[in-house]
């Protein structure tokens, strides 16, 4: 899978959004999540991010490699403000702006733009 690591929390550029073929890019509150299992790795996502916060898994510097667990766990627990976990919803658009976060980005001070 790709992963969405931190320097996206905060900025949600969404350029990523309009290329993955598969919808599988879902909206936290301060941070997008790309979902483990629905995504096919194509890649189309990676080169658009202004930011450089999208990588494949094993390209993931150290530093990022705890959001391979927190783009996981956004689908998998139950987060603040909602009463279940997302689970796989199988297409972003029709879910839209959860406002919940995984653990790690929710425990992050705000970021600097
Ligand atoms: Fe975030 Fe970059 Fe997408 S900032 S929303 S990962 S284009
Ligand atoms: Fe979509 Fe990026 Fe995966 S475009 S299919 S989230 S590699």
């Amino acid at each position: 899978t790709y992963v969405i690591a931190q320097p996206c929390v905060d900025v949600m550029d969404r350029a990523c959004v309009e290329e993955c073929p598969v919808d599988c890019i879902y909206e936290g509150g301060r941070s997008l999540y790309i979902h483990p299992d629905e995504c096919v790795d194509c890649g189309a996502c990676e080169p658009v991010c202004p930011v450089d916060a999208i990588f494949y898994e094993d390209d993931l510097p150290d530093e990022w490699l705890p959001y391979l667990t927190d783009n996981a766990d956004f689908f998998t627990e139950t987060l603040g403000g909602q009463d279940a976990p997302l689970g796989s919803p199988g297409g972003a658009a029709k879910v839209g702006a959860t406002g919940s976060d995984a653990p790690l980005v929710a425990s992050l001070p705000p970021q600097a733009s």
